[in-house]
C-alpha cells in the first residue's frame, strides 16, 4: 500500500497535488518541495537530473506506489531517466499538457511558455509535433513569472507590464492555445488571459496531468492506494518548512499544516 508520491523544486508543484486532491479527494499522497535547491529552471540539464534522481529516491523510501513529477523543468529533462530507472508508474506534466493543446487548437498553431530550461529542453514542442506533425509550435520563457506568482503579484500593473514585455509578440504569431508549461503560471491565469485575449485557449498543465493521475490511479489495484484518512497528504521540504508553508497556502487554496524538513544529497 502507498500514496501518491509526487515532487517539485519547490512550492509551485502544489497546484498539480491541488488539482489531483480536488478529482481524488482522500486519496493519500506525500509531497516533496526540493526548496533547498530551488529554482530548477535555470539550472542545467544533468543538474536537474541528478536533483530529481535524489526527489525520486526519497518519496520511495516513504512508500509510494506512482510518482508525479510536478515539475515542468523536471520532467523536460529526467522524466525518461526516472521511468527507466523505477519500478513504479512515473507521470510527469509535459505530454498531459501537451495532448490538451493538440486537443484545443483549431489552427495548428500553438504557444508553450516554461522556465528557460524547459523550453531549451524542447520537450513541449517535440511531443506536440509527435503527435501532429504538422503543428506550428512556438516557446518562450518567462522566468519571472515564477516570483511574482510566490510574492502573490498575481493581478495589478507589474504582472501585467510583465506579461506583456513577454507576451505581445506571441500576440501577433497567431497562436489560438497557449500551454501554461510551468507549475507557478496557473496563479497568473488571469494576467496572461487578458494580455492574450480571449480567442486564445489556456490550457493548464497541472489540471492535464491530475487527469491522467486519476485515470492510472482507477486503474490501479485499489490495494496499491492507501485510504488511510490519517495519512491523507504529508509534505516534506529540504528547506524552510515555514516559508513553505506560507507561501505555500496560495498555491493550495488552503492551510498546509505540517511541513516535515528532509535532507537530500
Ligand atoms: N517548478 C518549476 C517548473 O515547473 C518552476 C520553478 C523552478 O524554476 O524551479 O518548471
Amino acid at each position: 500500500m502507498g500514496a501518491i508520491g509526487i515532487f517539485d523544486s519547490g512550492v509551485g508543484g502544489l497546484t498539480v497535488l491541488r488539482s489531483i486532491a480536488e478529482r481524488l479527494p482522500g486519496v493519500p499522497m506525500v509531497y516533496l518541495g526540493d526548496t533547498a535547491r530551488v529554482p530548477y529552471g535555470a539550472k542545467s540539464r544533468d543538474t536537474v537530473i541528478r536533483y530529481a534522481r535524489a526527489c525520486a529516491e526519497l518519496l520511495l523510501e516513504r512508500d509510494i506506489s506512482m510518482l508525479v513529477v510536478a515539475c515542468n523543468t523536471a520532467s523536460a529533462f529526467a522524466l525518461d531517466i526516472l521511468r527507466e530507472e523505477l519500478d513504479v508508474p512515473v507521470l510527469g506534466v509535459i505530454e498531459p499538457g501537451a495532448r490538451d493543446a493538440v486537443a484545443a487548437t483549431r489552427n495548428q498553431c500553438v504557444g508553450v511558455i516554461g522556465t528557460a530550461g524547459t523550453v531549451r529542453s524542447g520537450a513541449y514542442q517535440h511531443i506536440i509535433r509527435q503527435l501532429v506533425p504538422s503543428m506550428h509550435v512556438v516557446a518562450k520563457a518567462c522566468p519571472l513569472f515564477v516570483p511574482l506568482a510566490e510574492e502573490g503579484w498575481t493581478e495589478g500593473p507589474v504582472p501585467l507590464a510583465v506579461a506583456g514585455e513577454y507576451l505581445n509578440d506571441f500576440r501577433e504569431s497567431g497562436i489560438d492555445t497557449l500551454v501554461l508549461g510551468c507549475t507557478h503560471y496557473p496563479l497568473l491565469r488571469q494576467v496572461i488571459g487578458e494580455t492574450m485575449g480571449k480567442d486564445v485557449a489556456l490550457v493548464d498543465s497541472a489540471d492535464a496531468t491530475s487527469r491522467v493521475v486519476a485515470e492510472v490511479v482507477s486503474s490501479m489495484a485499489p490495494s496499491l492506494v492507501s485510504q488511510d484518512a490519517d495519512r491523507r497528504l504529508r509534505f516534506l521540504v529540504t528547506d524552510a518548512p515555514e516559508a513553505f508553508a506560507q507561501v505555500g497556502r496560495r498555491f493550495l487554496g488552503h492551510d498546509i499544516g505540517p511541513v516535515e524538513w528532509v535532507d537530500v544529497v
